[in-house]
């Protein structure tokens, strides 16, 4: 009787097999691992998964034979929730007359299977997101140079030159792998951010246009927008860009043809509904979808869309950066993007992003457009150029020499430092690379504050703003110019740091 009890209230499975492998007898728990109603008297085998029944009928034909000490077997159950649990099999006394049967002693390890899933994923996105942002970042420096003396050379070639087009063509090109690494950049997380209050109907309601020549006649766009939808604190072209990747992969999915549905909403998610499988915290989001009526995904595509370069489309379709980059954007933004998918019948993205209640202020700024006027860009005073990159180094020099400025250059913070010490010159402003080895752009800062107090900062990087903020004094003030950077826009920022 008490035995009875042990065994039925148990809390890990217990089951008796017979010569055969048949389930004659099991608790309450083992029942509930099954996910399937009637099992007695039929084979386990036949509710495990078929990829993982052959680790289990060795263990059961070692157990049948009455060995002892046999290694655990892990198993998926083919039916129910699919449970996963480890199985230990040991021979049981003699049932039947025939063989010996065996004793299973289940455990459930169904959720510890999904968080390692969930940790492996997240720390494999880092690695790469890590190499492919170092990548990006070195890659930078390198179209800075280029982009840069196109410029200088366009400077010196009017329009009629027969070497024009030529350089144009090279400054475009390399504006277009620019387009590329600021993807990879992205995807990374080491992107420039340039964060405004959005609406995301409003974006929606902008690029339908652009979005309808993108889909091509045989899908139709639909979409539902939300009364009093909240704003969101995003980069717009950032936004834009996650949008067009999602439809266009929409597209894609539905060659015959059908309905792209985008709509927009808000939540408010609480700890314990079932929104966002366990990771989103709680708070308010804004969030839109983009859904499909195209081919769906296995979950073995499902399992490895977001790294980079995953594509299932033909040599020259498709570089796979697609969502990596929505991904990059997203978790970037404080958002989450979630996938499901019904292979056949179609598949619907979602991204949530944290709903932002705007300030007095900032509700007036959403009004206020700038405007792009040419201006007078030359201007007086002796700038210190530190960078360690020399090409970069080279074209700024010598673009800010063409604009009237006196440039002194240095390949270091160290250098810089030890530039003003020797020559005490009058410095109005100092023009920094971020990350340079020995002495990063910050120290160096530091440094040149005890000496003189009222200089200009521009800090040049190819990292976001935010990298190295917090390795500055908290009422440092500076302009930050994300590289590349073209002649224009460096000289911009000089006359706006200066002023003269
Ligand atoms: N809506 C969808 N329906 C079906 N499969 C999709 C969908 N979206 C993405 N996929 C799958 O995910 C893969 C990766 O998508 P991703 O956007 O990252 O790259 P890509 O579209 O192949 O190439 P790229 O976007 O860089 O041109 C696709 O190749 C496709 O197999
Ligand atoms: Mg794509």
């Amino acid at each position: 009787m008490r035995f009875a009890r042990f065994f039925n209230s148990a809390p890990i499975g217990i089951a008796l097999l017979d010569s055969k492998g048949r389930v004659v007898n099991n608790n309450g728990a083992f029942a509930k691992l099954i996910g399937e109603k009637s099992f007695r008297k039929k084979s386990l085998a036949e509710f495990i998964d078929e990829d993982m029944r052959p680790g289990f009928e060795d263990a059961f034909v070692q157990a049948n034979e009455g060995q002892a000490n046999i290694i655990a077997v892990e198993a998926r159950m083919a039916s129910g929730e699919k449970k996963i649990a480890q199985l230990y099999l040991s021979p049981s006394e003699n049932l039947d007359g025939e063989g010996a049967g065996a004793v299973v002693y289940a455990v459930d390890v169904t959720e510890h299977r999904v968080l390692e899933q969930k940790f492996g994923q997240s720390s494999k996105m880092q690695a790469v997101g890590q190499l492919a942002g170092g990548v990006a970042h070195d890659f930078n420096n390198v179209l800075t140079a280029i982009i840069g003396f196109s410029d200088l050379l366009l400077a010196k070639h009017p329009p009629t030159d027969p070497s024009f087009q030529d350089i144009m063509n090279i400054k475009q090109n390399a504006n277009r792998a620019a387009n590329l690494v600021r993807q990879l950049l992205a995807f990374s997380r080491r992107q420039t951010l340039r964060p405004s209050v959005l609406s995301l109907d409003e974006t929606i309601a902008d690029m339908k246009i652009l979005l309808e020549r993108l889909l091509g006649e045989r899908v139709k766009l639909e979409v539902k927008t939300t009364r009093d939808l909240g704003f969101v604190k995003a980069d717009l072209n950032q936004l834009e860009q996650v949008i067009m990747n999602l439809s266009v992969n929409a597209r894609d999915a539905m060659p015959d043809g059908g309905v792209l549905e985008l709509a927009t909403g808000q939540v408010s998610h609480s700890e314990d509904d079932e929104l966002g499988g366990g990771i989103m915290p709680a708070g308010e989001y804004v969030y839109f979808s983009v859904r499909d009526e195209g081919v769906g995904m296995t979950q073995g595509v499902m399992d490895k869309i977001y790294d980079p370069f995953f594509t299932t489309k033909e040599v020259g379709q498709g570089t796979g950066l697609g969502l990596s980059t929505v991904y990059g954007i997203i978790k970037q933004t404080g958002g989450f993007v979630f996938a499901e998918s019904e292979l056949g019948n179609g598949t619907i993205f979602t991204v949530y992003l944290p709903r932002y209640y705007p300030s007095d202020a900032e509700n007036d700024d959403v009004e206020e457009e700038v405007e792009d006027k040419p201006a007078d860009l030359s201007g007086k005073g002796t700038i210190l150029l530190v960078e360690d990159e020399e090409a970069v180094r080279t074209f700024a020099s010598r673009a800010l020499q063409s604009r009237g400025y006196n440039v002194l250059e240095a390949d270091s913070g160290v250098s810089a430092l030890e530039l003003i010490d020797e020559q005490d010159p009058d410095i109005d402003l100092v023009v920094s690379d971020v990350v340079m080895p020995e002495m990063d752009g910050p120290s160096m800062l530091k440094e040149i504050r005890k000496r003189n107090q009222n200089v200009q900062v521009i800090f040049i990087s190819g990292y976001a703003e935010e990298a190295f903020e917090k390795n500055l004094e908290e009422d440092e003030e500076f302009t930050f110019l994300p590289k590349p950077f073209s002649l224009k826009q460096l000289a911009a920022a000089v006359k706006g740091a200066i002023g003269s």
